[in-house]
């Protein structure tokens, strides 16, 4: 360990992305991901079995290059983190295992780690240490949680999540059903540029008064996007061309509103004065500008960290990790199962 705090290692394997990232206290020293998400392509979504089998092949490149970046070895390493869950069950048992074979090869202790606490803690690679509490918005292809933090090591609560498909996972669908390539997102956030928001009313899931009640801080995509097939079939029916851009804008207008309604509504109702946003989705154009504006309008401090850093990556779990080690928090055992099913307050396995 130096003066700047300890050295942190950690492994990411929840989805397609196998991350491996360094942080000392604070400071991100690498940040290497190996993607399969090519080789997803074709079939529209992640298909488990091919994630975990491209997860074995590339964690021992990834590590080998992350050390490298940082100019470091394995054995100066002062603790280890991996994401626990949740997660794909094949793909989060690849990072376990090699995480924990690690920590014995090395004696290091070892943090298996939730993911979304990840995500909320990886901000502090960017914009320093968080305030507590926090509201955090994660938006991304396989969750989409909004989450009072009052303290990222130890105490995350939910406040609401979405009931159907995730943010992320409209996205894709949506583009899928446009004609656009996989993962969806950037592609609808860049067709959207050249659309009109306005052109195409489509709905805002649960925020209509009776839903304010039961779901406040719930959210639900999959009504919006049938919506979105049955506007575009219709087109298609009558022999119409469909106006993509105009389709992505509206759609994106509609998760952006809701999104960033929600969170702000969140931090007034419970006397928080940062929004962290994290998640794939959290690199859309639109929801930066909009959640901007919102928070800024609501005397909310928003702290989005560089997109690289809002999709899956090891720096997250690193980030989390050195966050434990610094609190002092105790490490998980050697025995910590990979749960793919992790509750969200639950920060560290056991
Ligand atoms: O966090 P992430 O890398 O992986 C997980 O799903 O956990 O998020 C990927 C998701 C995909 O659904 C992708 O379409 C979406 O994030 N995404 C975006 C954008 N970039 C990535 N969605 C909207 N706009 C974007 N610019
Ligand atoms: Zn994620």
């Amino acid at each position: 360990m130096t003066a700047d705090g300890p050295l942190v290692l950690g492994i990411e394997t929840s989805c397609d992305e196998t991350g491996v990232g360094l942080v000392r206290g604070t400071t991100l020293l690498a940040d290497a991901v190996a993607s399969s998400v090519l080789e997803h392509e074709r079939y529209g979504g992640v298909v488990p079995e091919v994630a975990s089998r491209a997860h074995l092949e590339a964690m021992v490149p990834t590590l080998e290059r992350a050390c490298a970046t940082a100019g470091v070895r394995l054995a100066d390493v002062d603790a280890l983190a991996v994401t626990a869950g949740p997660g794909l069950a094949g793909a989060l048992l690849v990072g376990d295992a090699a995480a924990k074979a690690l920590a014995v090869a090395l004696g290091r202790p070892l943090f298996g780690v939730n993911h979304l606490a990840a995500h909320v803690a990886v901000d502090q690679l960017e914009h320093g240490l968080l305030p507590e509490p926090a509201v955090a918005l994660l938006v991304s292809g396989g969750h989409s949680s909004l989450l009072l933090v009052p303290d990222v090591t130890a105490d995350v609560r939910p406040l609401g999540q979405t009931i159907d498909d995730a943010a992320g996972e409209a996205f894709d669908k949506v583009a899928r059903l446009l004609g656009l390539p996989f993962p969806g997102g950037p592609w609808i956030d860049r067709e959207a540029r050249d659309g009109d928001p306005a052109a195409i009313a489509f709905p805002r899931g649960l925020t209509g008064p009776h839903d304010m009640r039961r779901h406040r801080f719930d959210f639900s995509f999959s009504g919006l996007k049938t919506a979105v097939a049955r506007w575009v079939e219709q087109r298609e029916r009558q022999g119409e061309a469909v106006p993509v851009a105009d389709v992505a804008a509206g759609f994106q207008e509609a998760v952006v509103d809701v999104l960033t309604r929600k969170a702000v509504l969140a931090c007034r109702e419970h006397g928080v004065a940062d929004l962290v946003i994290g998640g794939g989705v959290a690199a859309n154009s639109r929801l930066r500008v909009v959640a901007e504006e919102r928070c800024a309008a609501a005397g909310v401090r928003l702290r989005v960290p560089r997109p690289g850093l809002c999709t899956d990556n090891g720096a997250m779990v690193a980030a989390l990790g050195a966050e434990l080690v610094r609190r002092g928090r105790p490490p998980s055992g050697l025995d910590h199962p990979a749960d793919s099913s992790m509750p969200v307050t639950e920060v560290v396995a056991r």
